[in-house]
């Protein structure tokens, strides 16, 4: 018999919420197909709803069923949910966790928490956990966002947590960290000398980050209006994304290597102030629209949203990062929830030559640029110059292509696969400090305020666009525009 000592249990908290049913448990059933989860790894679910173990995986099978689609196999389904198990759970009284305690007692192993409840649960449940003396050695807890508010907040749940578990048994997670594209950044800037003697402001003239959705806010619309655009996705997502593409290179993967170098990035961002803040961002808002030849209802008509709410669905910031790499390069972030295409993509655009040997007007179309697309397909072009075909030096852009989906022809596994699997192995690499998450906070803080402060509403925008025009002069004012292919 192998030793599964070491092996751990996963405990999902908010065990029947909307992300256990449509990531968790789908993401863990295809580590399972795939093999690479542990065979002794046991899954408890736990919520507050009175379910027994037969209720909730019917209601796991429905759910799975249908977003797993050609992937779920009856047989394989079964076969997984030999490893799933409930337990009802008041995260605020104590004794409620005594059934949890017996169901984990089966086996004196490592522990997974994952807490997928609101944030103001973390703190009960982390000192429910440890009162009863469910924190195993070697157990760890993972934190979903949002984690916090504002940076008092998110410090306040840093702390909570923190008095149960040292900070490298806590995995905080940003699904964008565990997407291949983003640790595919980092293959292609430190795994070829190629890029890193251009990777500067000498050879780099802008940054564009660009996560455009086209969906709107759905049936999500509380959440959202109380967090806006700027809570949901640059303070994580577009942050993160952007110490990758910053950041100095690290002295190996390891976890602390790396997060020491983001951390710097994070630091190291211009903060702005007050006064600049109606010049170097723009907040809009999505009215009625078009989106793919369908009709699209405006934000303030969603669900759930008030009439007169300010709440912003799209943000453009332009950030600068105080370093001598990247003095004066301006980074171009945005993010809108339903805009013209879905497309994530960070653009790194190259300065032009410094002089011209060819006749006047034959670098016209000039384009130094590469872009990496991480949604919806993951390719990295290079556009770049090249000669047009005949008797003239005329000079047009051509791309280089390389489709990461041809050419590695093998299944990626999806975000949350990968960070649960990391998890589950202790590998912290794809998660984020906590220096990390509170300096992202301060510098996105004085934004928020700012925008609080202000009579502005958000600039409205046409569902189906590009967001406000104000966004197109946020950089045109550089002399520049957003790279948009469609
Ligand atoms: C989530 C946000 O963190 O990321 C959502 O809360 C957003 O509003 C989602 O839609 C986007 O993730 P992805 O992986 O679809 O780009």
């Amino acid at each position: 018999m192998p030793d599964t000592s070491n092996t751990p249990d996963i405990v999902i908290f908010g065990g029947t919420g909307d992300l256990v049913m449509r990531k968790l448990l789908p993401s863990l059933y295809r580590l399972h197909v795939y093999k690479l989860l542990d065979p002794a790894t046991r899954i408890v679910g736990t919520a507050r709803s009175k379910l027994d173990r037969d209720q909730y995986l019917a209601t796991a099978t429905e759910a799975a069923r249908n977003f797993l689609g050609k992937d779920f196999k009856d047989d394989v389904w079964a076969e997984f949910a030999q490893r799933i198990d409930y337990a009802p759970v008041d995260a605020r009284e104590a004794h409620s966790f005594n059934a949890l305690s017996q169901a984990l007692a089966v086996r004196l192993a490592p522990r997974v928490f994952y807490l997928s409840t609101a944030p103001n649960l973390f703190s009960d449940i982390c000192r429910n956990l440890s009162d009863n003396g469910m924190i195993t050695p070697g157990s760890r807890v993972i934190l979903e966002k949002p984690l916090g508010f504002d940076l008092a907040s998110s410090q306040a749940i840093n702390d909570e947590v923190g008095a149960h578990f040292a900070e490298d048994h806590i995995f905080r997670i940003d699904h964008y960290l565990g997407k291949e594209p983003v640790q595919n950044l980092m293959a292609l800037r430190f795994g070829n000398s190629l890029f890193e003697p251009l990777w500067r402001r000498e050879w780099i003239r802008d940054v564009q980050i660009t996560v455009a959705e086209r969906i709107g806010v759905g049936s999500r619309g509380e959440f959202y209006n109380e967090t806006g655009a700027l809570r949901d996705m640059v303070q994580n997502h577009i942050l993160q994304t952007l110490c990758i593409v910053a950041m100095e290179p690290p002295a190996s993967i390891a976890p602390d290597a790396v997060r020491d170098e983001k951390l710097k990035v994070l630091r190291a961002l211009r903060p702005i102030a007050a006064s600049e803040v109606p010049q170097v961002t723009v907040r809009g808002q999505y009215k009625a629209g078009v989106i793919d030849g369908q009709a699209v209802k405006g934000y303030l008509q969603e669900e759930g949203i008030p009439a007169d709410s300010r709440t912003e669905t799209f943000v453009a910031i332009k950030a600068e990062i105080d370093s001598w790499r990247w003095a004066g390069v301006p980074f171009f972030l945005r993010t809108g929830k339903c805009m013209q295409d879905r497309v994530t993509e960070i653009v790194i655009n190259f300065r032009s030559v410094p002089h011209s040997i060819f006749a006047h007007g034959a670098l016209k179309n000039y384009t130094n640029r590469l872009v990496i697309q991480m949604q919806p397909y993951e390719t990295v072009k290079l556009h770049m110059m090249g000669k047009e075909p005949g008797d003239d030096m005329n000079l047009e852009p051509v791309t280089l292509d390389l489709d990461f989906r041809e050419a590695f022809q093998r299944r990626q596994l999806e975000a949350y696969e990968r960070l649960l699997m990391d998890s589950l192995r202790g590998k912290l690499t794809l998660f984020v400090r906590r220096d990390e998450q509170e300096a992202a906070w301060r510098w996105v803080e004085p934004i928020l305020d700012a925008w609080a402060a202000s009579p502005d509403k958000p600039k409205p925008y046409n569902a189906g666009t590009w967001g406000p025009a104000a966004s197109s002069a946020l950089v045109g004012r550089e002399g520049l525009s957003w790279h948009e292919e469609s």
